[in-house]
């Protein structure tokens, strides 16, 4: 890993080029320096803070959804300090990731880490997400989330126990004590999922929410770790249809869905998960669909991944990816995508997994 300083200047180089201001490059290098030695630390302008998260969002390899890139909104909350300003920032984050259906690709930036100390810290890994409960073997709800239920219960927040209840906003600030709130139900959009043609799908009382905001990954600009930092796109289909309702080890519903729909969970070679998986698909994108809330289906999102591609060879950039995260998780080799092959070099700005 090279010196902040230089992660700084790479980026602002890279940055003020894209933005057409590599007149200014000089200067503000000159100023992040002497604020370097006189702080040991810089803090970003807000455009540096927009464009930077915008290029973080161009180089993560996982997404599939890159096209878009450039349409990212940034909130900057750099201060926020107390937890009300927190709460307020994480509820207005999600109002207006909302949108009323219109989903908007959406981050808020929180202070970055400062001498050791993270000003504020949350806890959830997306900021709607459904509790899991386990007991004696087996769970209610989502099992992706038994080890967060528990902890929101040790801080004294008790949920319905019942399969979709939404977990509470869990944060720190200070290095103080987490503290849980309360999602407003009024900023919680929610799809209930139901068949076009099947019936019996709407009976299995499924639902899912409709903005997925990955909380628990630091963003990264310029040698500076943003460790909160909240983003959101929209859904592809295949997450909620292929993966959350429909793994084993998540809501596990391929037999219910099925029996619902009159085909007989029998031997392999029938391949009844097979045309379980599709209806399921088709269901979770018709009622999005029909809700009036975005989502994508993953041909679609294929072909504007392959846009991004043709758009970022003609910006003189080259595309990496990771090809186990881009491949859709049904029909895969019906996208470009599984044909190819992706360099998975991870560029500068970037989103990061928590080392702890
Ligand atoms: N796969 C995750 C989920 O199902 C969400 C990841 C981010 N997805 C997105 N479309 N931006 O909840």
């Amino acid at each position: 890993m090279k010196p902040v300083k230089e992660q700084a200047e790479a980026f602002i180089r890279q940055c003020y080029k894209e933005l057409g201001k590599e007149d200014q490059t000089g200067m503000r290098i000159e100023e992040i320096r002497r604020s370097f030695d006189e702080t040991g630390l810089y803090r970003h302008t807000g455009e540096e803070l927009v464009h930077g998260a915008k290029m973080a969002w161009r180089n993560a390899n996982k997404c599939i959804g890159r096209l878009f890139w450039d349409t990212l909104s940034v909130h900057d909350a750099r201060d926020a300090v107390t937890e009300d300003d927190v709460y307020k920032a994480l509820v207005e984050h999600l109002r207006t990731a909302t949108n009323g259906g219109r989903i908007k690709p959406l981050i808020t930036v929180f202070a970055p880490e400062k001498n050791g100390v993270q000003p504020v810290k949350l806890y959830n890994h997306q900021l709607i997400r459904y509790a899991g409960y386990e007991e004696d073997g087996t769970v209610t709800g989502d099992p992706h989330s038994v080890a967060f239920t528990r902890f929101c219960e040790s801080l004294g927040w008790q949920g319905a126990g019942k399969d979709f209840d939404l977990l509470p906003l869990v944060f720190q600030v200070a290095g103080g004590e987490p503290v849980w709130r309360t999602v407003p139900d009024e900023v919680v959009r929610e799809v209930r999922i139901r068949h076009p043609r099947i019936q019996g799908i709407e009976a299995l009382g499924l639902k899912w929410y409709a903005v997925p905001a990955i909380a628990d990954m630091d963003l990264e600009i310029g040698g500076i770790r943003y460790p909160a930092a909240p983003f959101n796109g929209w859904y592809m289909g295949t997450e909620i249809g292929a993966r959350n309702l429909a793994d084993e080890d998540r809501y596990n519903k391929l037999r219910d869905v099925a029996l619902a729909a009159g085909i007989e969970a029998g031997s392999n070679a029938s391949l009844w998960k097979d045309e379980a998986l599709v209806i399921l698909n088709q269901a979770v994108l018709h009622s999005f669909q029909e809700d009036g809330v975005s989502i994508v289906d993953h041909h679609t999102a294929a072909a504007q991944f392959r846009q991004f591609e043709k758009q970022e060879a003609t910006e003189g950039r080259d595309v990496t990816g990771d090809w186990t995260w881009l491949i859709p998780p049904v029909s895969p080799a019906t996208t470009h995508i599984f044909h190819e092959t992706y360099d998975n070099t991870e560029k500068s700005p970037n989103f990061h997994y928590k080392s702890k």
